[in-house]
């Protein structure tokens, strides 16, 4: 039994450090994810981003925005009605990076 429970944590370790190191690392890809997940910043409103900018339409010039991360967090605090991020934060920055992908 106590083999079998050192063999479970083994195995456990490097899938929770893995997940851990993934979390750290702000991406596009992630901040598609979060863009389309309508659990995103604790929404609670049944909406996503992609709700209303779908696939990140009109988005593409938002870049310019000084205050992006302000306005990302009035929509999070508004339409979505979740947490506001911290801007240093790894969803904020995974989104601030797939909104500046949009550029063109
Ligand atoms: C209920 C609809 C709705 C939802 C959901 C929503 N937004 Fe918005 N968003 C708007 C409206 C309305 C504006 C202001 C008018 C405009 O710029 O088109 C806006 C503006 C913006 C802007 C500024 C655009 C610019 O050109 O400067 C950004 C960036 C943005 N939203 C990102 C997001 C993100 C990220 C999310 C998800 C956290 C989100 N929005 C969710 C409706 C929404």
């Amino acid at each position: 039994m106590k083999k079998y429970f050192m063999l479970m944590i083994l195995l456990f370790v490097p899938f929770v450090f893995k997940s851990v190191s993934a979390e750290e690392n702000p991406s596009i890809e992630k901040g598609m994810q979060l863009f389309n997940s309508t659990l995103f910043a604790g929404a609670t409103s049944g909406k996503s981003c992609a709700s209303c900018h779908p696939g990140g339409a009109d988005l593409q010039f938002a870049w310019v925005n000084p205050n992006l991360a302000g306005q990302v967090n009035n929509c999070i605090i508004g339409p979505l009605r979740g947490v506001p991020l911290d801007e240093d934060s790894m969803e904020m920055q995974s989104i601030l990076l797939y909104i500046q992908s949009l550029k063109q």
